[in-house]
């Protein structure tokens, strides 16, 4: 990475966010996650969400192969589960526990909230794709504590995690 990438990523992690785990299922079967961060809303009617995925990333086949998407907002205690599935090789979900949605897509137990969507457009993002999902169903829990990422770490809304 150039000398002006690094600087590039350092003021993006100027911007605090939450975190998600993008699930999906492979025509094999396999349930599978990615980490992200790029996650925002982007339209209540019709409702629509995105994030976008790297095109270098083992996951990259799976998501582009499926019609349907679940966007799980990750609870402060996730944290673990964040940093595994943002390792390369480390996709798997088969171990968490999960729900099955509308469309038999994984859903994360734990999550604070959930986005269950159809893939609406795929977008060239450069080194990225940004998915647009329209949202077929939806959840959330009350009260809880999210996980945050700022500057290159954890936090909570308390502080450092
Ligand atoms: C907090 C956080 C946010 C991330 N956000 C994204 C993202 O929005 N898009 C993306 O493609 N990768 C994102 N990543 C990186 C991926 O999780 C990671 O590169 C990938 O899962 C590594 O394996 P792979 O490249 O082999 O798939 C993020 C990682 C972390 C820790």
């Amino acid at each position: 990475m150039s000398h002006d990438s690094r600087a590039f990523r350092n003021a993006l992690g100027h911007f605090a966010t939450g975190v998600c785990v993008i699930t999906a299922q492979g025509s094999d079967g396999e349930a599978v996650g990615v980490t992200v961060n790029s996650f925002a809303s982007v339209s209540l009617d019709p409702p629509l969400v995105l994030w976008s995925l790297d095109r270098a990333s083992d996951r990259f086949p799976v998501f582009m192969a499926s019609d349907h998407f679940c966007v799980n907002v990750l609870d402060g205690r996730a944290q673990h589960l964040s940093h595994r599935l943002s390792r390369k090789g480390e996709r798997s979900i088969a171990d968490e526990p999960c729900a099955k949605g509308k469309t038999a897509l994984p859903i994360l137990q734990d999550a604070l909230a959930h986005f269950e969507c159809k893939v609406e457009a795929r977008h060239d993002g450069g080194d990225h794709v940004i998915f647009v999902g329209r949202v077929l169903s939806f959840d959330f829990k009350e009260g809880g504590d999210p996980l945050l990422f700022y500057r290159g770490r954890y936090r909570s809304l308390s502080g450092e995690s």
